[in-house]
């Protein structure tokens, strides 16, 4: 793509996340317009959207059902001040969401995305607990690998190290506990590594103190590490770890709700119950920033006091509950229910997976995995030794842009997410060009290694 001197200046006026500007410069990617399942750049080529931007447009670019939506209720009011009081639209937004919410989750205050859906959860488990008697109890167990958002309380608890020791010192009170992806080469079985990941969070709380932990929080399907995809044994087991422990547990559902994972949450897919789920990206199809945390009503309970009681949640944020964001939201969730679109997750997701196996030919894939339409590949040097091939992710994120197909890749595995209207001829072209671009990858960097 050639850039005109002023885009490349004003490039340089900007950042891309947690990407190099000088990179980007040598292989840019300006976008102009999208629609549907395809981007389109300011030199009109065509890219498939594998991924729903970065597992954000759930229903597809421009969905005309959540355009309308916002242009509708861009005609009755477009901010109303939560300090003052609350959109007639949020309150519809939030009777929504716990309805599609497992369980007794139907506490939910809209937010304006990810990191803030999960600052507000690790804030609400530290008052839940302060004024419940537990006033010691503040530390958030993770996951090494995960990601939870960039402010500084999600950053704490994600377990991305490159991406956080450049800020540090972090919040203290954030232990991690390894993922399982990291311990199988240890078990000759998946089930009981994952039996050993799971319980190695109790083994962190008992020695941090029970009465000192808050909180456990993890992405259900993690992304980061290439879609970790835990047995349902091991979320079993969380949940009774936190029951005996007094122990909240947090589902990061940034990327997992929504459908993607063959339920409007991974909690269902899993069919476990947790205590708070944080949402975002594929809330709004990407229509307009929206994240929501949704907690446990009878954690609210801690909350509901007479003026004076000093126990309402201590926290907001401007545009939190924005009647535009949540008139997108609620059509976001109407589309879904109405169409039964996670159900269809799960059918185009088998498609998917099965189509993905084929890449197996190749010798380079160990393992594809996840859950519904949200699925990984991971990339290896060698089926015997299993070393991850980062050259390959690297040139396969050059091929795949050359051929017209926007994917995760980082740098030893790729995730794919297409929007939930893919259909199975979707799904084929999508594949064609996955193909094509590890073709191509392999290629190249056997011209690279001769
Ligand atoms: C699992 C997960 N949690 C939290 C976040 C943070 O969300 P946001 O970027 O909307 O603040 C992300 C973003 O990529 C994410 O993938």
């Amino acid at each position: 793509m050639k850039l005109s001197d002023r885009q490349q200046e004003l490039l340089k006026r900007t950042f891309l996340d947690y990407r190099q500007t000088m990179d980007f410069l040598e292989n840019p990617l300006v976008f102009k317009s999208a629609k549907g399942l395809y981007y389109f750049d300011i030199e009109g080529k065509k890219y498939f959207d594998a991924i729903g931007g970065i597992f954000v447009a759930s229903l597809g670019h421009c969905h005309p059902r959540i355009i309308e939506a916002l242009r509708k209720q861009s005609e009755i009011m477009t901010f109303a001040p939560p300090l003052h009081g609350i959109s007639d639209v949020t309150l519809e937004f939030v009777d929504k969401l716990g309805l599609v919410a497992p369980g007794n989750l139907k506490y939910v205050k809209a937010f304006s995305g990810g990191s803030e859906s999960v600052e507000s959860a690790l804030k609400f488990a530290r008052q839940y607990f302060k004024q419940t008697g537990h006033p010691g109890k503040y530390k958030f167990i993770s996951r090494y690998m995960g990601y939870h958002g960039s402010t500084f309380g999600a950053m704490s608890a994600s377990g991305t190290g490159h991406r956080k020791t450049k800020f540090e010192p972090l919040m203290t009170g954030f232990p991690k506990v390894p993922n399982p992806n990291q311990l199988r080469d240890r078990f000759s079985d998946w089930q009981e590594c994952n039996r050993f990941a799971a319980k190695l969070f109790e083994d962190v709380i008992i020695h941090e103190d029970p009465d000192t932990v808050a909180g456990i929080i993890v992405e259900p399907v993690g992304n980061t590490g290439g879609i970790i995809t835990p047995t349902q044994e091991y979320y079993k087991i969380l949940r009774g770890i936190c029951d005996k422990c007094n122990v909240l547990l947090i589902f990061d559902e940034i990327i997992t709700g929504y459908g993607k994972t063959g339920n409007m949450f991974a909690a269902q897919t899993y069919d476990v119950a947790p205590d708070i789920i944080c949402g975002g990206k594929g809330l709004s199809s990407g229509v307009i920033p929206l994240g929501a945390m949704i907690a446990n009503e009878d954690l609210s309970k801690a909350f509901l006091g007479k003026l004076g009681s000093n126990v309402e949640f201590a926290h907001g944020n401007t545009y939190a509950g924005n009647p535009l964001a949540c008139a997108v939201g609620i059509a976001v969730l109407n589309e879904i229910t109405e169409k039964q679109l996670d159900k269809k997750a799960q059918r185009i997701g088998k498609y998917l997976f099965n189509k993905l196996e084929g890449l197996k030919k190749y010798g380079v894939i160990r393992e594809i995995r996840g859950k519904g339409i949200l699925l990984g590949v991971e990339l290896v040097k060698d089926l015997k030794t299993n070393e991850p091939f980062d050259e390959l992710g690297k040139a396969l994120k050059q091929t795949a842009i050359k051929n017209g197909l926007i994917m995760r890749i980082d740098p030893s595995w790729f995730a794919v997410a297409p929007a939930l209207i893919a259909e199975e001829s979707d799904i084929d072209e999508m594949y064609g060009l996955i193909e094509k671009s590890l073709k191509d990858a392999l290629d190249s960097v056997k011209k690279v290694n001769k």
